[in-house]
């Protein structure tokens, strides 16, 4: 291991280098503090590694993306969902066997507990799925609270969040639950609780079903993460399973990470309903003092292309095509980053579309509605944000995280008592 020397104040401080196996380097500067009194400043932890992981590997400038070394493309291409979710969280491919089992434990579980339906009772029609999922996802700690049950309690996370999810839509229309069904496949399955109704036969569409499993696989992990990195900081006070993963959900739901998806949706019907006129809200985007951003552009890591982003242009193409779908929103999206990728703005800041741009174009097509759009994300993060904490539990070096912090507030002043205290009050 080689060092890197810093130069503090006339004083030399020689700090540990390590390498992952990409090649990529730190500083390691965990011994600063001790040795020189110093901290590190990285506001928004863009400069940061808050821990080595073998989960999933990202060249943001190559646009490359691979879990646990497969590349995306081949995954995509390949494999089903639920293998994915076995890889990310066990670490290699599951043989036949392994994945008969592990498809049947997930079958097993996708029940709720009956008295957690009373639930979606208290919530309101209007009430967000990503509010009812977080919350739902954390209220799994009451019913399952033995820590020490780590691997039923992945099984039965993984196996419950699409119920959940499924209910809250079906709460959102006033339509019955429809309870899950063990002859179906994961997402077959994530499918019926969603579409079917009681007093009809429902057959998954084969098309859906396939894409399905392709989106999910697009969304299971990408190494820290908001969303990720909220899980590991709250799993690492040894807060429960259920309870880091009910953060991570909350931290997806941002528009600036997940709820990205369904703003993209919202804008281009927004530009739609303006007339269609694209080269303004391109101006607009780059207009600072107008606060709006082209969703679904730039992304903290990829500066080249998001390669998933490049798969699901694609997926648009032919899913629509073989629904027989004609959607005026996926033309609208074509002009928006065709004009935007030819903009000097977007070329000299590296802005390109990210997974969110033509995800919501495909969860439109096969009948997702727009405000479901994030819980599919965190659906398909489920397997990821499980693998993440579970490498961070078993890891010996874990500590608590805690970052520093640079204070900028008022110095040390005397406490003035209430009947002392002045003001001057500014009205409006
Ligand atoms: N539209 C217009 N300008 C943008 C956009 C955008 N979508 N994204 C970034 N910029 C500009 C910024 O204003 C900034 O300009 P400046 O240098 O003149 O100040 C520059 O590009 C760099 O952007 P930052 O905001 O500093 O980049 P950061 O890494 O902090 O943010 C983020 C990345 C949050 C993804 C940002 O690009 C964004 O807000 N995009 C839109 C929301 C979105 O699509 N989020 C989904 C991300 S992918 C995911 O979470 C699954």
């Amino acid at each position: 291991m080689s060092n890197a020397t810093l130069l503090l104040e006339g004083k030399e401080y020689a700090l540990p280098v390590i390498a992952g196996v990409e090649k990529e380097i730190a500083i390691d500067i965990s011994s600063l503090r001790a040795k020189s009194g110093a901290v590190t400043y990285d506001p928004g932890y863009g400069n940061t590694g808050s821990c080595s992981s073998a989960i999933t590997f990202i060249d943001g400038e190559r646009g490359i993306l691979r879990y646990r070394g497969y590349p995306i493309e081949q995954i995509a291409e390949k494999a089903s969902f639920v293998e994915v979710a076995y890889l990310l969280v066990y670490g290699e491919l599951p043989t036949k066997v392994e994945l008969a089992t592990f498809s049947l434990n997930l079958t097993r579980h996708t029940l709720l507990q009956e008295d957690m339906k009373k639930f979606f009772e208290g919530f309101p029609n209007s009430a967000h799925p990503m509010g009812i999922l977080s919350a739902m996802a954390a209220s799994l700690s009451t019913y399952y609270p033995d820590t020490e049950k780590r691997e039923p309690n992945i099984i039965r996370l993984l196996a419950k969040l699409p119920t959940i999810a499924a209910f809250s839509y079906k709460k959102s229309i006033g339509q019955p639950f429809i309870y899950p069904r063990n002859d179906l496949t994961y997402t077959q399955n994530f499918l019926q609780m969603m579409f079917a109704v009681p007093c009809e036969p429902y057959v998954v569409n084969e098309t859906v079903d396939r894409v399905l499993n392709l989106l999910l696989i697009l969304h299971a992990d990408h190494e820290q993460n908001c969303s990720t990195s909220t899980v590991r900081m709250v799993g690492s006070s040894g807060a429960n399973l259920f309870s880091a993963i009910s953060a991570g959900i909350s931290a997806l739901w941002g528009p600036l990470h997940g709820g990205a998806n369904q703003e993209v949706l919202e804008m281009l019907q927004n530009i739609r309903s303006e007339g269609g006129d694209v080269r303004k809200f391109v101006q607009m985007a780059k207009d600072k003092s107008s606060k709006f951003k082209l969703m679904g552009f730039g992304h903290r890591v990829y500066k080249n292309f998001d390669p998933r982003a490049s798969i699901l242009k694609k997926a648009a193409d032919d899913v629509l095509a073989s629904l027989h779908v004609s959607d005026p929103l996926l033309s609208i999206a074509r002009e928006l980053e065709d004009i935007a990728l030819h903009d000097s703005y977007f070329m000299e800041r590296k802005l390109y579309p990210n997974v969110d741009f033509y995800s919501g174009i495909i969860y439109r097509a096969i009948g997702i509605p727009t405000e479901m759009f994030t819980v599919m994300f965190a659906l398909g993060r489920a397997p990821g944000w499980i693998a993440q904490w579970k490498e961070m539990v078993d890891d010996p070096t874990t500590r608590i995280n805690r970052p520093r912090q640079i204070y900028t507030g008022a110095r040390e002043r005397a406490f003035v008592p209430i009947g002392e205290r002045e003001r001057t009050l500014v009205t409006a």
